[in-house]
């Protein structure tokens, strides 16, 4: 007798989600991949015949769906808190003391050490022991719905299996998602060859995976999990330890490098080994977590601030290796800085091989005293380049000699400047091939006009052939398609696929604009504020010096930079040509809401309660009004918060109306 579809579709998912657990999880599977392979196409073939026989949680819904993500914000339950960091024995000794004060003294106090691993820590909802949502942390109350993104991680279980003790219709799973070493290393060489930005750690592949609109893209990336916490309101559940056990038996990965410890002795023991084993592992932690171990302990702790006073990190120390340094490089930079770059032996360090490190500028050679052909220690922490921290004076071979600064470019052999107060040397020459490839390739760069496949090898190789001189030749290359294509390895399909990349670049925002033009010190966020405060580049062309300094968090030294970018011809010509071709140089008119501050001019002076300047000022623009920066007799409306500055008595002074927040949002109807 033929069993009916229904049954057989269950029977394969069932079988689908033992193998996955055995294999994913447990990591010892118990058929061969083409059994697996035979199993997963018969339930494909299944769905696609009866597709209302399609669950959430079956394993075909891993692959990635169709749909792209809109990252919908997700309110915690409870809040993703943050652990408070220790560095030291003394400091663990420390937290220790304070948990016993906190607790009756007749109890015994146990922790549970778990391994902290480098990851993205996610929260994951289970609704009648289905996976409902996956979320990120956010800021710790509101997070980023990403559920279709988690869905691809096969160490995440769709469901849960009903456990008799354990039938809750609610639970909060969390936990790491993380990236192997080698999966890192060999998605980097991946993107290596396809000329996309490499990532710096294992850590930022994972945030940059797990933040990816299409699912399909983060199915094919990597990605693991660990979970470490459970939460539902359960009274059965009593320590940790045993939420660990049971985590596993619902079927999530638990790392198993975890241990009950009955003492502070024994949680600095556990510290101290893993300090010396994390490089045996095959993935990266950056610290050991203490935890206490019983549930009612944790409650009678409760937490501070943003952290629990039932836990903490033991953080390790930046990993550090010893080695030759043969040679100090000089590398120029876009804006023409010239960095100092110590050319190593190469060693192994942190789960990769460092030939370079940065030595930031002269004076900190200076201060080092570094020289070529020393022994230098050098460390990698966080998502840093490598760095070299000492030298190992003793050991220094007699007769090395102290570091000249080098008085003509490397790149162009035009003479070099010091400003004055700067720690900084400069190549003065614009033309400099190294200041134009950099000024290029940050004008393409990801955060900026974001050109896809234009990236650092292939600028190289178009300014070499002499192709691009400036960025603004990027939008002349498609009138030499013929000759492009005729360059070794690129060829017809990936010329016309960069070309379309590069008109398709003309739709980036006028904030993006002004970021790519490099303008020294004017990072993203400063070419945010300065496009919403001035609306155009000719607004700021013409602004004062003091006008800029009118806009938040924008100092002397960015405005000084600005007016001297803009008086260099060579810039207003560039930026003439990009005009033509067409880019955005003017905010674009946002949607309006409304039309109940038509022309009126607003003022905003002192701190907001319920919003942010920026949100008022979206708020005001939105429903048709101006918001200028000083106030003048034209000047409608004064916007006053907490602590106002001259802005109020300049307004009381020519009798401008001045009101409150409360009555702003009276004006547009949002309370
Ligand atoms: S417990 C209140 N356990 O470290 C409990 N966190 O700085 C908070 N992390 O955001 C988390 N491994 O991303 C915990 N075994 C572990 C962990 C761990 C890594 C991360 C997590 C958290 C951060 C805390």
């Amino acid at each position: 007798m033929k069993t009916d579809p229904q049954t057989r579709i269950e029977e394969l998912r069932k079988l689908i989600k033992e193998h996955d657990y055995n294999y994913f999880v447990l990591a010892q599977p118990t058929i061969s991949d083409y059994q697996y392979d035979q199993l997963f196409t018969e339930l494909v073939q299944l769905e696609k015949q009866f597709p209302n026989l399609i669950t959430p949680d079956s394993p075909t819904q891993r692959v990635g769906s169709d749909i792209t993500n809109e990252f919908k914000p997700v309110q915690h339950k409870i809040p993703m808190l943050s652990l408070s960091n220790s560095y030291s024995e003394e400091e663990l000794i420390a937290f220790d003391r304070r948990v016993r004060e906190s607790l009756p003294e007749n109890e015994s106090v146990e922790y549970v050490c778990e391994l902290k691993i480098d990851g993205v820590s996610v929260s994951l909802r289970y609704v009648n022991g289905i996976l409902e949502t996956g979320a990120t942390r956010g800021d710790g109350t509101t997070g980023e719905e990403i559920t279709n993104n988690i869905k691809t991680i096969r160490t995440i279980p769709l469901s849960i299996k009903p456990k008799q003790k354990f039938n809750v219709s609610d639970l909060e799973v969390r936990g790491e998602i993380y990236m192997e070493l080698d999966q890192f290393n060999k998605l980097n060489e991946e993107r290596e060859l396809n000329g996309e930005k490499t990532f710096a750690n294992p850590r930022n592949s994972t945030a940059g995976t797990i933040k990816l609109l299409d699912p399909k893209q983060v199915a094919r990336r990597p990605l693991k999990s660990f979970t470490y916490y459970l939460f539902s309101e359960l009274e059965e559940l009593t320590s940790h330890l045993s939420n660990l056990e049971l985590l596993k038996e619902l079927g999530f990965c638990v790392n198993e490098n975890y241990r009950l410890c009955k003492s502070i002795d024994q949680v600095i023991n556990f510290c101290k080994e893993w300090e010396d084993k994390r490089d045996k592992l095959p993935y990266e932690i950056d610290g050991v977590v203490v935890k206490v171990n019983s549930l009612r302990h944790q409650k009678i702790l409760g937490s501070i601030a943003k952290s629990p006073r039932w836990a903490i990190a033991f953080k390790f120390k930046a990993k550090q290796a010893r080695t030759k340094l043969h040679k100090i490089t000089w590398q120029v930079g876009r804006t023409g800085t010239l960095t100092p770059v110590a050319e190593l032996e190469p060693v192994f360090l942190a789960g990769s091989t460092i030939s370079r490190a940065t030595l930031h500028n002269f004076d900190e050679i200076n201060r080092k005293d570094i020289r070529e052909g020393d022994w230098v220690i050098i460390e990698k922490g966080g998502d840093v380049i490598p760095k070299v921290v000492s030298v190992d004076i003793e050991n220094r071979t007699p007769g090395l000699k102290a570091v000249i600064p080098p008085t003509k470019c490397p790149v162009c052999h035009s003479k070099l400047s010091q400003p004055e107060n700067e720690v900084a040397i400069y190549c003065e020459n614009y033309s400099c091939l190294a200041q134009v490839k950099g000024r290029i390739t940050h004008f393409a760069s990801r955060g900026a006009m974001d050109i896809v496949g234009l990236g650092d090898s292939l600028i190289n190789l178009f300014v070499d052939l002499g192709y691009l001189k400036s960025y603004a030749d990027i939008y002349d290359l498609k009138d030499n398609k013929d000759e492009l294509i005729k360059i070794e390895r690129l060829g017809e399909k990936s010329i016309s696929n960069l070309l379309n990349a590069i008109e398709e670049s003309k739709k980036r925002p006028f904030e993006k604009v002004l970021f790519a033009l490099g303008i020294r010190y004017v990072g993203a966020g400063a070419a945010k504020k300065l496009a919403e405060h001035f609306l155009s580049i000719d607004n700021l062309i013409k602004a004062k010096i003091e006008e800029i300094e009118e806009v938040s968090e924008i100092g002397p030294s960015i405005s000084n930079s600005i007016k001297r970018f803009f008086s260099d011809y060579h810039n207003t010509q560039i930026i003439d040509r990009l005009k033509k071709v067409g880019l955005t140089f003017a905010l674009e008119k946002r949607n309006k809401i409304s039309e109940k501050l038509k022309d009126k001019t607003f003022v905003l002076t002192g701190t907001l309660s319920s919003m942010s300047r920026e949100d008022a000022k979206e708020k005001i623009i939105s429903n048709g009004g101006v918001v200028v920066s000083s106030v003048s007799k034209n000047t409608d409306f004064v916007v006053v918060g907490e602590t106002p500055g001259s802005k109020f008595d300049k307004a009381q002074k020519l009798g401008i109306k001045i009101i409150s927040e409360e009555e702003f949002l009276d004006m547009i109807g949002n309370k």
